[in-house]
């Protein structure tokens, strides 16, 4: 076996260039969450059963999808891969390694050893794209951030793949506050290429974050056609697309999108469940009506009770199941959850104990009207909870629990002051300034009432 230069110079061990153009193609495909990525990975191994990389991919895209079935075949990609890259070079096998600390659950081991990988070779953008996903998995916000800040020194426009770099350098600026530069970021990248759905992603985060939501709608419906054969994560730009439409207090809008874009059929895919829940609780808290809609997430939700591999995804499978009718899984899924925290020896583990099992205690106390004790769980750990990983559009849904349940708990005082604090950061959110107005009124302060009323009132014109 001898090497043969990848599409950015690196030298990949292999049988033949072709099958380092295979494992090209495979790479633009992830890249681009493209449907077809599983298919072109098999291409690759089908193509030089021999590469490392090749091998080394597919376990890691395993692992990726999160799901009980990948995870268990994820260890296979690897003894593939440590066997063949064995006569490889020594990226390849600090990519086996990387692989190795990832299956055996040791994110932050994992992250070492691909942020090593890039300060030797800062256009490995398999390394580069896992280290940036890992990051956003367990909370990294600056991570995330300053790790596309190391490599895209080493990048330029004339190297294929550099608007993914810039696309994820977006996403890290948006969640570490800083929209300006990830607006322009993210936009280049959709320039570039508009199948880059992750840029285009994190575009839509910025018109989130910033109470732009008719310019998302349009941000969104403009590359929809672009971004639809991109499977699940296309799906997840319409749960954004319908954040805006809450904004916009455009409940029927919402609940018509969930049926027909957002949970059409049901779905095992983690990411499809934390939409579908985070909807139905958003819709839920602003009085809307969802009907059995519940129960679809529930049950896919309560298959997955003992399976723990990440705490975001099971707090999102706790809010289905208290609100689905199934009340009995969800307490199992909890006594699971406290066994995984104290004994598991993974990265997670601790994020489990600290944050995982106190916010889906607090989601079951919500669900059974204990308001008080839900406050009582929520306010020590509410900002910490970014270590559960995904965006703070994400996480925001947690957050309004929290201002619900101090309300409904009669906590005036702290509902009030929890709402001064979201409307000083989101100015622009109409449904905030309106829930505010409520608050301030039940608190006695008609002047304060008010005002924020008025302010609603502006933001609705
Ligand atoms: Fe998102």
């Amino acid at each position: 076996m001898r090497t043969y230069p990848d599409a950015r110079g690196l030298p990949l061990t292999a049988v033949a260039a072709s099958a380092v153009a295979a494992y090209d193609r495979a790479i633009d495909a992830y890249l681009a969450s493209a449907a077809d990525t599983g298919a072109r990975v098999e291409a690759v191994i089908l193509a030089d059963p021999g590469m490392p990389m090749a091998h080394c991919l597919e376990g890691y895209l395993l692992i990726l999808a999160g799901l009980p079935d990948t995870l268990r075949r994820a260890p296979a990609s690897l003894s593939a891969a440590r066997r063949r890259a064995e006569a490889g070079t020594a990226r390849e096998r600090a990519h086996v390694d990387a692989l190795a600390a990832w299956c055996a659950g040791d994110i932050r081991g994992t992250i070492d050893r691909l942020e090593a990988i890039l300060v030797e070779h800062p256009r490995d953008i398999l390394a580069f794209r896992i280290a940036h996903y890992l990051h956003f998995f367990i909370g990294d916000l600056f991570q995330m951030r300053d790790s596309a800040a190391r490599v895209i020194a080493r990048w330029d426009e004339s190297v294929p793949g550099y608007g993914y770099v810039l696309g994820c350098r977006a996403f890290g600026l948006e969640e570490t506050g800083d929209l300006a530069a990830a607006e322009r970021d993210g936009m280049r990248a959709i320039e570039i290429n508009e199948h880059d759905i992750w840029a285009g992603h994190a575009v839509a985060h910025v018109f989130e974050t910033a109470g732009r939501p008719l310019e998302g709608i349009a941000w969104i419906d403009r590359y929809r056609s672009a971004w639809e054969g991109h499977g699940t994560f296309a799906r997840h730009l319409l749960w954004h697309r319908c954040l805006y439409f809450l904004e916009m207090e455009k409940h029927d809008a919402v609940l018509d999108q969930y049926d027909t874009l957002v949970w059409t059929a049901s779905s095992e895919d983690n990411l499809d469940v934390a939409n579908a829940a985070s909807l139905l609780m958003r819709l839920e808290m602003l009085g809307v009506d969802v009907g059995r809609r519940w129960e679809a997430v529930a049950e896919v939700s309560a298959g997955r009770v003992g399976f723990h591999n990440r705490p975001f995804n099971d707090a999102h499978m706790m809010l289905a199941m208290v609100h689905g009718s199934r009340r009995n899984s969800a307490a199992r899924m909890l006594e699971e959850m406290r066994h995984y925290a104290s004994t598991a020896t993974t990265t997670v583990a601790p994020i489990m104990r600290e944050i995982g099992v106190p916010l889906c205690e607090a989601i079951t106390a919500y669900a059974e009207g204990a308001f008080g004790r839900a406050v009582d769980l929520m306010m020590p750990i509410r900002y910490r909870w970014y270590v559960l990983g995904g965006s703070w559009a994400q996480r925001d849904v947690f957050q309004r629990m929290l201002i619900e349940a101090a309300f409904a708990a009669g906590r005036l005082p702290l509902a009030r002051a929890l709402l001064a604090e979201r409307v000083a950061v989101m100015p622009r959110s109409l449904p905030s300034w309106r829930r505010y107005a409520t608050v301030l009124d039940a608190a006695g302060d008609p002047a304060a009432a008010s005002a924020a009323r008025r302010e609603a009132d502006r933001l609705a014109a």
